[in-house]
């Protein structure tokens, strides 16, 4: 028997087929039929390992994708992403038990590629030939990578001028075609749901239900890490939302199969310039009211009008979590933190730093919980901003702990005299 695929608007009910949006345009959910797996298998199977274990996506196939045949399965051995922590960022934050789960070392340096692996495998399971979507960079990058690995054409939507070199850089070397949409995410987001249809291209951003089912082992990864033994918080930075609504999801299965005890509670961190999902908890709103022009220096995550809200105020709700919204100067002195501890990240993750700061001095994360922060994407994404941070030449910023590059004539008393400075 497959698993089914659920409408969160009108219920109604699909067998895995070629689609990502319901019939009423709702967002379609995954429901996983009962699974019959324990803590133990799981670690033997990591200790083990093999096709497809190696990935830290398919180590837990039967929560992500249960029926899809191995020789479907499109893997660069994502995840497997380590746990960090350090004295400087504990201190920073305010927070002695903090952790920072790494995602940038996924194989395209964002955590994308976890909903990528399963998104592009469904492409291939359903005898797609173009895969496509709106990205703010890392989603095209993961999308691009996955697609040509599985010789599928890949077409991507990006906002004009707005997203980090790195990643425009990925997307253009891994083959795919590009379309620079003048207009920002949001509206690039519209137009390939507009042309997906027409053009018979399979969508995979986090509308597709597939890529949600992926992203959710972000989760199931860092609980086994923790030997199976809920943190009291997860803090990650929000955008489009698909990865709130991922952990969200992730976390009631573990509970439902029966696989943790504590429910840990979720932090959604926006960047104060692009913070729609932010107001919608904030005041108790019913409909998110989108931001029309967003700013933030984290490119990732400048977003107004994210396509997974629904979802992910119910992640919130269940796991009795809160959203706060951060200003870029924290994002950037929180991802100096980060980046000086020798564990680096691009902006957008430092999001989540600066955010379980906030929370902790605002007395939200009480004295002696576990936190984790998830760093989602690599510090070598958007060098710009970061030499733009440590030389003071980023508007509306000061930088609280720069660390800029000195210029010295070729001469070796001159440069001694200038590192004795
Ligand atoms: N961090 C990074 C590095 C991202 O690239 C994104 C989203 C987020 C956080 C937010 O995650 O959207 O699931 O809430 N990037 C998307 C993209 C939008 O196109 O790469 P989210």
């Amino acid at each position: 028997m497959s698993t089914s695929l659920v409408c969160i608007d009108c219920g109604a009910e699909y067998r895995p087929a070629d689609i990502w949006q319901c019939e009423c345009g709702g967002l379609l959910e995954v429901r996983l039929d009962h699974i019959n797996i324990s803590v133990r298998e799981l670690d033997k199977r990591a200790a083990a390992r093999g096709f497809p274990y190696d990935s830290g996506v398919w180590l837990f196939k039967e929560l992500v994708h249960k029926s899809i045949p191995n020789k479907c399965i499109v893997s660069r051995w994502e995840g497997n992403t380590r746990l960090y922590s350090h004295t400087k960022t504990s201190e920073y934050a305010g927070i002695k038990n903090l952790y920072m789960k790494h995602e940038g070392e996924n194989p395209t340096g964002s955590f994308k590629d976890r909903g990528m692996t399963v998104g592009v495998s469904e492409a291939v399971r359903i005898g797609a030939k173009i895969v496509c979507c709106a990205s703010t960079g890392n989603t095209s990058a993961s999308l691009a990578s996955y697609a040509a690995l599985a010789g599928l054409k890949a077409v991507v939507f990006i906002p004009s001028g707005e997203i980090a070199y790195g990643k425009l850089a990925q997307t253009i070397a891994y083959g795919a075609k590009v379309v620079q949409v003048k207009g920002n995410f949001d509206d690039s987001m519209r137009l390939i749901q507009e042309a997906a249809s027409s053009l018979k291209m399979y969508i995979l951003n986090s509308v597709n239900p597939w890529r949600i089912e992926g992203q959710k082992s972000i989760t199931f990864e860092l609980i086994q890490q923790m030997k199976w033994d809920s943190p009291d918080w997860i803090v990650l930075p929000a955008g489009n939302l698909g990865n709130t609504a991922a952990m969200g999801k992730a976390l009631s299965e573990l509970k439902e199969f029966g696989l943790i005890e504590k429910m840990p509670r979720i932090a959604a961190i926006q960047s104060e310039g692009a913070a729609p999902f932010y107001k919608l908890w904030k005041s108790g709103l019913h409909e998110l009211v989108r931001v029309d022009n967003p700013d933030t220096i984290a490119s990732a995550i400048k977003i107004g009008n994210p396509v997974s809200w629904k979802k992910a105020i119910k992640a919130i709700k269940m796991t009795n979590g809160v959203v706060e919204k951060v200003s870029d100067n924290q994002i950037l002195d929180a991802k100096a933190m980060i980046d000086s501890s020798g564990i680096g990240c691009e902006p957008a993750s430092a999001a989540s730093l600066a955010g379980a700061k906030k929370l902790r001095k605002n007395g939200v994360i009480k004295e002696g919980q576990n936190v984790v922060c998830i760093l989602t994407g690599n510090i070598l994404k958007d060098p710009i901003t970061t030499v733009g941070y440590h030389t003071n030449e980023l508007k509306k910023i000061r930088p609280a702990f720069m660390n800029p590059p000195i210029e010295v004539d070729g001469d070796i008393d001159k440069i001694k005299k200038a590192l004795e400075s």
